[in-house]
């Protein structure tokens, strides 16, 4: 029996890097799930590797987190986990920092998060045998510290890490068995940065200094990330709440971090 058996799932941006690894660990731990992502092509083709079900959803649209998540109810019976994983990041000082940008960083990296919390909830506190649940928000080592050339990016990581405690403490007194927490990843190999990479005039050099800011001296697997947020979300965890969890590979550990 898999530590996520009988369990039912969503996760966004479930068609690349972590949210791919996370849905792929989730389903080899027995838990049905549903990813979700912008990117219908490359998200059918991880839902049929894994005995998935792949929808398309834009996580800043309320009305499409109700679709969502009432068709989840309907189809499965339960929602147990919820990971919000999808994620953009656009490279901008403060100074470079336009409205247009902003919004656009905000509205996916936060209020996405938000409404999925607000939604799940509604879920799960009407869970069949009582109310209970895990979510999963995917925030960032930007969460703790700023990085210059990602004013919105940090701010929206920032502003997740908060929500969840917020979300994390409403659950526990409102239905006792529903927690939220956050994850921290740090220099992990996936699209995301091969894209920041491909765009650097020396992606070879990029990569390699990106890898020595880890005192492990490599990036961290979008495999290991997905373990992290599978812990989580099992009943393994089932005092752990409110809490962030850095895998960084020490990076935060570090002096002088970015
Ligand atoms: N890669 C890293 O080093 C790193 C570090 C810290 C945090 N993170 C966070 O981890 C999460 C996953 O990032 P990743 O590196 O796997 O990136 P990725 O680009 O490989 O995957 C992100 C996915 O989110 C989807 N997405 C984007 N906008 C969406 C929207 N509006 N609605 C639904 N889906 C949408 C994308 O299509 C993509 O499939 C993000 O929240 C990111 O900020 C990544």
């Amino acid at each position: 029996m898999g530590r996520l058996t009988g369990k039912v799932a969503i996760v966004t941006g479930g068609a690349s890097g972590i949210g791919a690894a996370t849905v792929r660990a989730m389903a080899h731990e027995g838990a049905r799930v549903v990813l979700t992502d912008v990117q219908d092509a490359l998200g059918e083709v991880v839902a049929r590797e894994t005995g998935s079900t792949f929808r398309h959803q834009d996580v800043a649209s309320e009305a499409g987190w109700i679709e969502l998540v009432d068709a989840v109810v309907k189809q499965h019976g339960r929602l147990d986990i919820l990971v919000n994983n999808a994620g953009i990041f656009r490279g901008a000082s403060i100074e470079d920092t336009d409205l247009d940008l902003w919004r656009a960083v905000l509205d996916v990296n936060l209020t996405g998060v938000m409404l999925g919390c607000k939604h799940a909830i509604r879920a799960m506190k009407d869970n069949p045998g009582g109310a209970c649940g895990s979510i999963v928000n995917v925030s960032s080592i930007t969460g703790f510290v700023g990085l210059a050339n990602g004013a919105a990016y940090t701010a929206s990581k920032g502003g997740v890490r908060l929500l969840t405690k917020s979300v994390a403490v409403h659950c526990a007194r409102a239905y006792g068995k529903v927690r939220c927490n956050s994850v921290h990843p740090g220099a992990i190999d996936t699209p995301m940065n091969q894209a920041a990479f491909d765009a650097s005039p020396d992606p070879a050099a990029i990569r390699a200094m990106f890898a020595g800011l880890q005192p492990i001296g490599r990036m961290t697997l979008p495999e290991e990330v997905a373990q992290a947020i599978v812990f989580l979300a099992s009943d393994d965890a089932s005092s752990v709440n409110g809490t962030e969890l850095l895998v960084d590979g020490g990076w935060l550990a570090a002096p002088n971090p970015l």
